[in-house]
């Protein structure tokens, strides 16, 4: 037998060098960074936050709309200003941009910034390792779409990086898209829409919960059209999936984003109904009201399918709060189709979203034709709903006032003595310790709490005593 060490924790050898990762964009992007960072401890990388005594730089981009990616251009501006002055000092920089920027562009990126030492897309981290040693003698591209499991092919998060973290944390389960909505390039950087096998994912999850985590974020662009293999054969669901995920004990608290209206499915209505740890929030993008509008986007779904959906989930979880995206200004966008996006944001009432400027993305199918709503326009219907998105949030979070609610405590707040946390409707709360009750025995913890002022965007509560586990049997 050997006596090679069998978790990665143990395998870390002594940190010598560091790792600067900084990254733009989703939530997606956040944890691959992550994952990034557990693979790059294997090799010897400790990270650091501070970008000037790094030995390798990562950008973790973004495309999915202009701005993002023409950030990625000016911050490799200073990192090339920063390789010199350390190279003068006697100190080597690797450079490498991944991310979807990295997908899209390639060697593009190469050409337009001689300091970038390697390219690597979302589909290739687990190449990382043999990239990077690659790429100390030559400048590398890795933007293939491999046919093994990435996710499966990293080492699983480190128990050390988890119980760092805090209770919450994401866990990705399915990547990319093929719905193709003609202004996305997602199809085009995450690939075709895959599952991971919801017996990998559970371990990972049960790692999870040992280091002390409470509640899970299930990832996914199209995270509702999950369809893992099941650990007993046949496929699951993203709400079978849920099922399984809930029978962990210790894990209190289960969210997915981002779903697509077109993959609701029976049984999640079911499961926000009947289990109590699937939390009562739902992000699910409508983009516009307009049909006309909805139909050159490709959604495949009008506003009446929309709303049909939203008012069967309001049955089976009255309490539910409703969370979109928005663009305005798509091409052909008038006067009448914002109308009908005001209209449904009134009719349906959101307790938060994001909205945004259409920019026309390389490669899209709507980049095909004229960006022809005027800027300034753009402006003022972005800052019309957005005022119209904010009231709604205040009213939401109006609507949560006098409420006895579970909040999972997170971290220390702005102010000594106070704890910040997340209630069900993911609002953050803040409490004031009382006196004699120690930090420890609240943070990474459920309490209940009343639910007593609002502030700007988050909520002023009084802690009332710890929750009780729930039970994935329980009723909400
Ligand atoms: N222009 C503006 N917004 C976009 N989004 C995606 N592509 C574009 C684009 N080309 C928005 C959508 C999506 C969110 C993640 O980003 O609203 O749901
Ligand atoms: Fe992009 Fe549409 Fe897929 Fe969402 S559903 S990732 S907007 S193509």
């Amino acid at each position: 037998m050997s006596n090679r060490p069998t978790s990665p924790e143990t395998a870390i050898p002594d940190a010598t060098k560091r790792v600067h990762i900084k990254s733009f964009g989703c939530q997606m992007n956040v944890h691959d960074a992550e994952r990034m960072a557990d693979l790059l401890a294997l090799e010897g990388y400790a990270t650091t936050d501070r970008v000037e005594e790094a030995d390798l730089v990562i950008l973790n981009t973004c495309h999915i709309r202009e701005k993002a990616s023409e950030k990625v251009y000016s911050e490799l501006g200073r990192l090339r200003r920063l390789k010199s002055e350390r190279a003068e000092a006697g100190q080597s920089t690797l450079i490498a941009v991944a991310g979807c920027v990295a997908q899209a562009e390639g060697r593009e990126i190469m050409n337009r910034q001689p300091a970038v030492d390697l390219v690597v897309g979302p589909q290739s981290y687990q190449n990382l390792p043999g990239l990077l040693a690659d790429a100390r003698r030559r400048r590398v591209v890795d933007t293939e779409f491999p046919a093994v499991d990435k996710f499966d092919a990293l080492p699983p998060p480190g128990a050390r990086r988890l119980a760092a973290k805090g209770p919450s944390a994401f866990l990705t389960v399915q990547e990319g898209c093929d719905k193709f909505c003609s202004f996305c390039v997602v199809p085009f950087t995450r690939g075709a829409e895959t599952s991971r096998s919801a017996t990998a994912i559970l371990a990972e999850a049960r790692i999870m919960v040992e280091a002390g985590i409470r509640e899970i974020m299930l990832l996914g662009q199209n995270v509702n059209a999950y369809h893992g293999e099941g650990p007993e054969g046949g496929t699951l669901s993203l709400a079978g999936l849920m099922d399984a995920l809930s029978q962990i004990d210790g894990l209190d608290r289960i969210r997915y984003a981002t779903s697509h209206p077109l993959d609701m499915t029976d049984d999640l209505y079911a499961i926000h109904r009947d289990n109590p740890k699937v939390m009562p929030y739902l992000h699910l993008p409508v983009q516009s009201g307009s049909n006309r509008i909805l139909k050159a986007m490709n959604r495949k779904h009008d506003r009446d399918l929309y709303r049909r959906i939203i008012d069967r989930m309001r049955t089976a979880r009255p309490d539910i709060a409703l969370s979109s995206d928005f663009i305005v200004g798509f091409p052909g966008e008038t006067e009448a189709d914002f109308e009908d996006t005001m209209a449904l944001v009134r009719e349906t009432g959101f307790a938060s979203a994001f909205s945004f400027k259409y920019s026309p993305r390389p490669g899209t199918k709507s980049a095909e034709g004229a960006d022809d709503v005027p800027e300034a326009e753009k402006t003022a219907r972005l800052h019309a709903l957005q005022a119209l998105l904010l009231d709604q949030q205040n009213a939401f979070n109006r609507s949560t006032l006098g409420r006895r609610a579970d909040v999972l405590f997170e971290k220390a707040g702005r102010h000594p003595g106070q704890l910040t946390g997340k209630s069900p409707w993911l609002q953050a709360v803040h409490v004031d310790l009382p006196d004699g009750v120690p930090a420890e025995s609240v943070l990474g913890r459920i309490w209940s709490v009343d639910l007593l002022d609002v502030t700007s965007n988050s909520l002023q509560g009084r802690l009332v005593a710890e929750s009780q586990p729930k039970r994935e049997d329980q009723a909400a």
